[in-house]
């Protein structure tokens, strides 16, 4: 379960196209956290996020918000080019540079230990085979 949010997760920095026709339910995620935007998938449960229920009168491409901060939702009202969405833009991909920093530190700190685990193999085979290789050498007359 997610943890309470006061915020809708950012997902995108621009709206999604797309086709929807009359006479059908539709449930826009509004807390960002769906697997399958724009639409709800049960991510909200425990976040105090609803879907927003919503059904179209004409079949044709409509523009969901990507950015959740349209206050016109589900539509996008071009929040996402303005502050407010570009402040959460902004501060997704700070959050997701971070997260690309820790993995990077973590795959460079795992090299190193493979690094470290080949020479301590090296070393061990060359300690055997000057072994075997004196043996060979000082074991006959
Ligand atoms: S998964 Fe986001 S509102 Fe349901």
């Amino acid at each position: 379960m997610a943890a309470p949010a006061a915020e809708p997760n950012f997902v995108q920095g621009f709206p999604y196209g797309v086709d929807l026709v009359p006479g059908k339910d539709y449930f826009y995620c509004s807390c960002g956290l769906s697997k399958n935007q724009p639409f709800c998938d049960g991510s909200h449960k425990g976040t105090g996020f609803t879907p927003v229920k919503f059904k179209v009168s004409e079949a044709k491409k409509y523009f969901l918000c990507g950015c959740k901060q349209t206050e016109s939702a589900p539509f996008c009202d071009g929040q996402h080019k303005k502050e407010k969405g570009l402040r959460k833009y902004n501060e997704f991909l700070l959050k997701k540079n971070g997260e690309l920093q820790t993995q990077l530190a973590a795959a460079a700190k795992n090299k190193r230990s493979i690094v470290n685990e080949f020479s301590i193999i090296g070393v061990s085979l060359g300690v055997i085979i000057g072994a075997f290789a004196a043996q060979r050498y000082f074991g006959h007359n």
